[in-house]
């Protein structure tokens, strides 16, 4: 079964009552569910350097938080605590597939999945995201309480990188098994403590900033606006009271505002920045070099890269491709390319063929392999 078609659950149903409002406990999620890390891996991914790890403890009445990489010594601690690696689907394939399972959402709407690995009464303690998460869990078991719904005036305890909450009002609580899944949407508190040794996977979410947007937005719109544009005022009435800005001026100014605002734009500011990558992917001419002759020989496959940002979006002359926050334009041709490496994460076979034969679709393999979106074999 793939992933997509494995999570127990009225999608419909979720869309319409919980998705962004209500948190919902979906007791096996997915039936016999086989964890795709086991602590054992997860504890060898914290001692990399490259890879953002942390362990939380809860020691002498305080939370404490320390940063990876971690050395064997760190995982020998006599309090309860918590092992959290980022982005653990950009390392393992088989992590990045559980990304499908919401793929019902768009897919710029997902971040990264992060896993924990918690000791018995291990906790990150009780707090609040602002984003959407798909808690999943893995091995073992973790009690999950949820409290009020919480904003940026919700008191904290003092620390400077921890946002633990000072006060937690439990409202409802879960016991998660393997297998099972909650969801819990932006603001609400919740506070996981493990029972016994387990790991739990957060499929999270990312939602733009709308001072991000407007920035962007804006951006987009300054780099398209004539500069030798004045503001004008042809037919001025006379001015009786010097000095003053009159409600008719300012009405005059904030209107050719609006028309500028106005403009045509292709609205590319949105999916450059949804795609913005958190990690800079990494780029080798070396590799790049022989995966565009891989390409050109005529390869067996070309794969999404699990930590691919890739989105597009359909306008009048073509297809815009968003790929690790960049934009590019291509012929309408292309899109049934994407779809197949967006939906199936693989181009092969006939398709793929047909892929290196359209100049179109050629050129968009080699973008998207710059862009570090796919990779070869
Ligand atoms: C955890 O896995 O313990 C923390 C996940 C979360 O609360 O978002
Ligand atoms: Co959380």
């Amino acid at each position: 079964m793939s992933p997509r078609s494995a999570l127990n659950l009225d999608k419909e149903s979720f869309l319409a009552r919980h998705w962004q409002r209500k948190p919902l406990f979906i007791p096996s999620a997915i039936a016999h569910f086989k964890p795709p890390v086991s602590s054992h891996q997860l504890a060898g991914l914290a001692l990399e350097e490259h890879v953002e790890s942390r362990i939380i403890e809860h020691r002498d009445g305080s939370w404490q938080l320390h940063h990876g990489p971690f050395t064997n010594a760190d995982f020998k601690r006599d309090t309860a605590w918590t092992l959290l690696v980022q982005a653990v689907d950009h390392y393992l394939p088989d992590v990045a597939a559980l990304r499908q399972l919401v793929d019902f959402l768009p897919q710029w709407r997902t971040d990264d999945v992060m896993v924990s690995y918690a000791v018995d009464g291990g906790s990150v303690g009780p707090h609040y995201d602002n984003y959407d998460v798909f808690l999943l869990q893995g091995e073992g078991e973790r009690l999950w309480k949820l409290g009020q719904f919480c904003d940026a005036s919700a008191p904290l305890l003092p620390h400077e990188e921890l946002r633990i909450l000072s006060l937690f009002e439990s409202e409802k609580e879960f016991l998660l098994r393997p297998g099972d899944m909650l969801y819990v949407p932006p603001g609400t508190a919740h506070w996981g403590v493990a029972r016994g040794e387990g790991t739990t996977f957060s499929i999270g979410f990312r939602a733009p900033r709308v001072n991000d947007m407007v920035s962007r937005w804006a951006d987009q719109l300054l780099e398209r606006l004539d500069p030798d544009l004045f503001y004008h005022d042809a037919n001025i009435e006379s001015v009786t009271r010097p000095g003053e800005i009159r409600p008719r001026d300012l009405e005059r100014a904030l209107a050719q505002v609006q028309a500028a605002l106005d403009q045509e734009m292709d609205n590319h500011w949105f999916g450059e920045l949804v795609t913005e990558p958190r990690y800079t992917p990494a780029s080798d001419e070396d590799d790049l070099a022989e995966a565009r002759a891989l390409l050109e020989e005529g390869v067996a496959y070309v794969a999404l890269s699990p930590e691919a940002k890739l989105a597009w979006q359909q306008e009048a002359g073509g297809i815009a491709v968003f790929a690790n926050g960049d934009a590019r334009q291509f012929p309408p041709e292309v899109l049934p390319f994407l779809i197949q490496l967006c939906g199936e994460w693989l181009l092969q076979g006939d398709l793929l063929a047909h892929a290196l034969d359209d100049a179109g679709a050629d050129a968009l393999l080699n973008y998207l392999l710059e862009a570090g979106c796919i990779y070869v074999e």
